[in-house]
């Protein structure tokens, strides 16, 4: 076949070498070649007339883009497990295909979480900032002193693929697990972790808050005030979700009064912008949206796409089908 019977794409961002290749090979393919974030007006305007769109969490995938581009339009494949940037319901009404990318990455998003938590409990920042800045004294029975995990209590807030992959690793470091998700596990899923019925009763236990729970309009601004306020003294809240599910004004708050003792966040409100605050604290450990980001899981999440896109052209139902 060449390229002009081929299907037409548009690509968004750049996604790995392998994956773009492969979708050369199967796509009359144009690409967003500088990898900027489009706004959704430069979206219709560079998509129209593709049959698939492939985009990423950064790209805002709202009722007027689907609208503009249904005339060819069939799906839409985010490089992403969360798929709070497209407007599923109107997708699905308009028979619009969405394909996301859960499973391949939850083991390195549960890497990255592990990663905040000792970077946020053993003060990475801090420590790192000392040694590069020249600033080390030497060794100090008093220097740097910081939250051990061993025997404290992990809460995990969702309890879906990723936050199990968070618990098998957060167990042999002697944390005991607890977890507030929409519904019970299954003991075999739960392997232990304490359920807790309401997110209230979950914090006031969380000497570690992790927050894993799939970004949705109906979790928005959960980590409040007032669920601050219910934290144990000294604790520490991690984020590897979805910045709003954090209200910033009450996590920043929290932190310069010490009402807890550290935070590890990779994820923000309106990302890349970030809340200027958090620059200026040395008790938060602070990483640009990587929770997915190795070479192995992005090659993964691209190929899921791909194989499901093969399966909806072969009439078969891809496993990572949303609407
Ligand atoms: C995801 O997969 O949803 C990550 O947050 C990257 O966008």
């Amino acid at each position: 076949m060449n390229a002009q019977e081929l299907p037409r794409a548009y690509l968004c961002r750049r996604f790995t070498p392998t994956v773009e290749a492969a979708m050369q090979d199967r796509y009359d393919l144009r690409k967003n070649e500088d990898d900027s974030i489009l706004p959704p007006d430069r979206i219709i305007a560079n998509a129209r007339g593709a049959q698939v769109l492939f985009v990423s969490a950064t790209e805002t995938i709202s009722a007027p883009v689907l609208q503009a581009l249904s005339p060819t339009l069939k799906s839409v494949a985010t490089l992403s497990v969360g798929y709070d940037h497209i407007d599923v319901a109107v997708a699905r009404a308009m028979g619009i295909k969405i394909l996301h990318t859960p499973d391949v990455l939850s083991d390195a998003c549960a890497e990255i979480a592990m990663m905040l938590m000792l970077n946020a409990c053993r003060r990475g920042y801090e420590a790192d900032r000392m040694v590069r800045s020249n600033q080390w004294p030497g060794w100090s029975p008093t220097q740097l002193l910081g939250r051990g995990l061993t025997g404290r209590r992990l809460v995990i807030f969702g309890m879906g693929r990723i936050g199990r992959e968070i618990a098998a690793r957060a167990r042999p470091f002697g944390l005991e697990i607890h977890y507030h998700n929409r519904s019970r596990l299954a003991p075999e899923q739960e392997r232990g972790a304490i359920y807790h019925a309401t997110l209230d009763e979950a914090v006031k236990v969380a000497d570690i808050l992790m927050i894993a729970a799939p970004g949705s309009p109906g979790i928005k601004g959960a980590i409040n005030a007032s669920r601050i306020a219910l934290l144990p003294a000294n604790a520490v809240v991690v984020n590897i979700s979805r910045g709003d599910l954090i209200v910033d004004d009450a996590l920043i708050a929290a932190l310069v009064s010490n009402q807890i003792f550290a935070a590890g966040l990779d994820v923000f409100a309106n990302e890349p912008l970030i809340d200027p605050r958090y620059r200026t604290l040395d008790n938060v450990f602070l990483t640009p949206h990587i929770g997915s980001a190795t070479h192995e899981t992005r090659d993964a999440m691209g190929w899921l796409l791909i194989n499901g896109l093969d399966d909806l052209m072969h009439g078969r139902r891809p496993p990572n089908l949303l609407a």
